[in-house]
């Protein structure tokens, strides 16, 4: 279970280039493996990640609304692409591009989800930063039953206003 206790702090962790954070899921986000440098960037011991959901290291300053989209479209069959700011358990945090894809069983069923982080670019970071704190604000503003509805209409104004979808809008940072 995520530790509520645990304080966010401005000490960042940076990604190598030739870096992969690799987690792997049941269909309910149970993790079921993570890598070695999953375990170095997150600070947490493997046997405290196994078994448990990644909201373990999800950092507060990310908006609901990201991953409603995350779930969204990975329950639909599709991948998913995101740059994420989680959080160490020492509050320190550390930036990824995420990649989630859903893993298919023999019938076409999604017997889990796989996910596989690199160093971000850190000129996209400086763009997805301010965008997750509008996000963030509106869902502050709204209340925790309509959080989600305005952090995600922040987002679709976004995309309004810049033509793309969200795939594009990603891929363009
Ligand atoms: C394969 C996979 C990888 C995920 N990776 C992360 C991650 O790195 N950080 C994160 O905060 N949430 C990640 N999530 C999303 C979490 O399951 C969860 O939706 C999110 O942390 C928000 O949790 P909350 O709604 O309990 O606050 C991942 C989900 C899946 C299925």
């Amino acid at each position: 279970m995520k530790d509520k206790s645990i304080a966010p702090t401005m000490r960042e962790r940076i990604m190598r280039e030739d870096d992969f954070i690799v987690s792997k899921t049941d269909p309910k986000g149970i993790i079921t493996y993570c890598n070695p440098i999953f375990i170095e960037f997150s600070g947490y011991a493997e046997d405290e990640l196994l078994g448990t959901q990644h909201n373990i290291i999800r950092h507060p300053d990310m908006p609901r609304a990201a991953f409603k989209l995350a779930w969204d479209t990975i329950q639909a069959g599709r991948e998913f692409f995101a740059y994420v700011k989680n959080m160490s358990k020492d509050g320190g945090f550390y930036w990824v591009f995420t990649h989630i894809t859903p893993d298919f069983g023999p019938r076409g069923d999604i017997v889990g989800y796989t996910s596989v982080r690199r160093c971000p670019k850190r000129e996209a970071l400086d763009k997805v930063a301010p965008v997750y704190q509008q996000m963030l604000a509106a869902e502050t503003a709204a209340g925790a039953r309509d959080a989600i509805a305005a952090g995600t209409g922040v987002l679709v104004g976004l995309l309004k206003q810049t033509g793309m979808s969200y795939e594009e809008l990603v891929f363009s940072l």
